[in-house]
């Protein structure tokens, strides 16, 4: 049905961050977290508790996870590759975590040094722990689609893993088109063959903006029955280890799409333009959002 509510899923402050250049001051991240929050996102992914030398971006997760504050009903989730990132997360008083996969071999290895099966023992460890402390876990899978470096990949691999997620106890597996080259009917069928293992309820669908296929591959998502998506504000945003590969989906398009289609989901869109608007200008490039392009135009 489409008056049903669509739950946005903010990574900007994590996956449209973690590929910036100029290390960000920590206050910013926080008033940035803090500000989405406010708009009425629901579910802000704070930080990562990676590798400092694999990602410096993110080397300042504890001192973010201090200054932010956590809003009444909001989840700030936190990436954690491993046992070490765990730690530190539960440390620092996060609730929810990711532990992120890959449906391609050579992503896997350039993204967490290590192969599918040992990423999926690892995240068995993790996931036990995380368990143990009553955090809630979300599992990634990349590259659902594509790969840049094995090109087309198979919807079953992609199920295979999100099964593993799940059996690990992952409440929401979210589908990443990393590098962002699905179209909608190439989405479609992965979402398809990833529902024949996996309710739609637990899915969440993760665009990419790169060959601009975002929101149609988005509306294909919630055609096929999908109701959690993930952007990022401005449309911040790359991964380290996928060259090339463009911000999110902004937010703000996602939540102008949305509210549009008689979809609600609790956001302010006003509020998200402006945000927007700040970071870009504290990054000192222009918004990626066409939303907030045309109604600062107006
Ligand atoms: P490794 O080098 O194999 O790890 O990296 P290791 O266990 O051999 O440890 C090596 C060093 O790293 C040691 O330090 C560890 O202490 C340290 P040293 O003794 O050399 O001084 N270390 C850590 N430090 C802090 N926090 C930790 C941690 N773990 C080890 N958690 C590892 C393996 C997984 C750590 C590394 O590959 C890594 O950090 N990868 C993260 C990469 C990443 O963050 N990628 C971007 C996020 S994924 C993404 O963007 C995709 C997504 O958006 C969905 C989509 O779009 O598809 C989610
Ligand atoms: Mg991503």
């Amino acid at each position: 049905d489409r008056h049903s509510f669509v739950k946005i899923v903010e990574v900007g402050p994590r996956d449209g961050l973690q590929n910036e250049k100029m290390i960000i001051p920590t206050a910013t991240k926080v008033t940035l977290i803090n500000n989405l929050a406010d708009a009425g996102l629901p579910v802000v992914e704070a930080t990562s508790f990676v590798s400092p030398k694999w990602v410096p971006q993110m080397g300042d997760a504890k001192q973010v996870m201090a200054g932010i504050d956590r809003k009444l009903g909001v989840s700030y989730p936190v990436l954690t590759p491993n046992v070490k990132g765990l730690e530190a997360a539960i440390a620092a008083g996060a609730k929810e975590v990711a532990i992120f996969g890959a449906a391609s071999e050579s992503f896997s290895q350039k993204n967490i040094n290590c192969s599918i099966a040992e990423s999926i023992k690892r995240f068995e460890q993790v996931a036990e722990m995380a368990k143990n402390a009553g955090l809630r876990i979300r599992g990634y899978v990349s590259c659902v689609v594509g790969c840049p470096y094995e090109g087309k990949v198979d919807p079953v691999a992609v199920a295979a893993v999100a099964r593993d997620l799940v059996d690990l106890g992952c409440y929401e597996i979210s589908l990443g088109d990393t590098i962002g080259v699905g179209r909608p009917r190439e989405i479609q069928r992965m979402v398809d063959a990833v529902a024949k293992h996996i309710s739609t309820s637990q899915l969440a669908i993760h665009c990419h903006d790169t060959y601009g296929q975002a929101l149609a591959n988005i509306y294909a998502s919630l055609e096929a029955g999908i109701r959690v998506v993930d952007s990022s504000i401005a449309g911040l945003g790359g991964c380290p280890y996928a060259k090339g590969a463009t911000g999110n989906v902004a937010t703000e398009d996602v939540a102008y799409m949305l509210e549009g289609n008689g979809f609600s989901t609790g956001t302010n869109l006003h509020k998200l333009v402006n945000i927007g608007q700040w970071i870009s200008s504290e990054l000192g490039r222009p918004t990626g959002s066409r939303v907030a392009r045309a109604m600062l135009a107006k």
